[in-house]
């Protein structure tokens, strides 16, 4: 039983985008973006000390960071600390707690996150929360779809690529893997590749994720992907196809090889359930193609099917919002993971 003063949250903490849901229909989602002025005329331009979420891209007197690398905190500088901690206050904001509310959040971190992070998150959550959880992020998916024996959960975010299999209680680390090819990686490598054909193109990292997110594939497409983009200030037309090509099917190799290991630590009596329950969550998962591919990589395991979520933005946080749900509050120390 839910007490009625209990403001329950699920939190995704991503490394580009974080999502909030809440027990009483709350639903947000924010770039994981924090942005400070750079000067006096900053602060009086933007009226406070700082700035969380989409609204610090359309400010371009701010500087800005994204204060979670590879799915993690950083907290080496006192500045990136700081920002973690803005980022989850304002999560914690956008679920509107009132006053006399007992807040209880369910947080998300990436599979395999050494104990330090998590204890870091919880760190940083204390003085903002009464009760906090730090679960697996690709658990929190298996516990959203209800997938929680014989399915493998594949979810690629920006930082991480994270890989976890559930066998009917919670995941240890044997279950799951976390890999740092993920779509931040493949914007890289794609601008890397974009620009060795075409020196002269005036390209970044963001330009490059934005042809990825719209274009993005793995295999065959019948259809070339020419663009246009600014050489040495003029416009031209590119054709990216192959680059685009090659830069996603590059996470590709190591989430198979993953999967392999992870399937054989099923019991054999369930492993064909397993191979023919792979899902694909994050926002990484909406590359073309990319299912059958890894399909017909394990085809030799058996009658395998990948399937993807409907929601890549919500999946996770939708999942902790359903475990903080289920399991009363007092009872978050109990169940194996780390609380407040
Ligand atoms: N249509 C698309 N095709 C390919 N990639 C996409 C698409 N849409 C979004 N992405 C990529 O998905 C990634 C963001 O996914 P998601 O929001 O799941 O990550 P995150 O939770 O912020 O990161 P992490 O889980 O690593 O902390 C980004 O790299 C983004 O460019
Ligand atoms: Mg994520």
């Amino acid at each position: 039983m839910v007490d009625k003063q209990d403001l329950l949250i699920g939190i995704d903490l991503g490394t580009s985008r974080s999502a909030v849901v809440t027990n009483r229909g709350g639903r947000a989602v924010f770039e994981s973006l924090v942005g400070y002025p750079k000067d006096l005329i900053g602060v009086r331009l933007l009226g406070t000390t700082h700035l969380v979420g989409d609204a610090v891209l359309e400010k371009p007197y701010l500087q800005w960071l994204y204060p979670l690398k590879d799915g993690v905190i950083q907290g080496r500088s006192v500045q990136e600390r700081d920002a973690a901690e803005k980022l989850l206050a304002h999560a914690i904001t956008l679920a509107q707690p009132r006053a006399g509310d007992r807040v209880c959040a369910v947080i998300g971190v990436p599979a395999n996150a050494s104990r330090l992070n998590q204890g870091q998150v919880l760190t940083m959550a204390k003085p903002l929360l009464d009760i906090a959880m730090v679960v697996s992020e690709p658990f929190m998916v298996a516990y959203g779809l209800d997938q929680l024996s014989d399915a493998l959960v594949v979810d690629i975010g920006a930082g991480t690529t994270d890989i976890c299999a559930l066998k009917g209680k919670l995941p240890q680390s044997e279950d799951q893997a976390s890999l740092i090819k993920a779509g931040n990686f493949i914007d890289s490598l794609l601008c890397h590749k974009i620009s060795a054909r075409y020196p002269d193109l005036q390209l970044s990292t963001a330009i490059a994720r934005k042809i990825k997110e719209q274009y993005a594939f793995v295999g065959t497409v019948n259809e070339r992907i020419e663009i246009e983009l600014r050489e040495r200030g003029k416009p031209v037309t590119v054709d990216v196809t192959d680059e685009l090509r090659s830069a996603c099917e590059a996470i590709v190799p190591e989430i198979v090889e993953q999967l392999e290991k992870l399937i054989q630590g099923f019991d054999p009596a369930t492993q064909a359930d397993a191979v023919a329950n792979i899902i694909l969550a994050g926002g990484g998962s909406r590359i073309r193609g990319l299912g059958q591919m890894i399909a017909d990589a394990l085809r030799s395991y058996g009658d395998v099917k990948v399937s993807g979520v409907k929601d890549v933005f919500y999946t996770g946080a939708e999942g902790a919002l359903k475990l903080a749900s289920d399991l009363p509050p007092e009872y978050w120390d109990q169940i194996g993971v780390t609380a407040l």
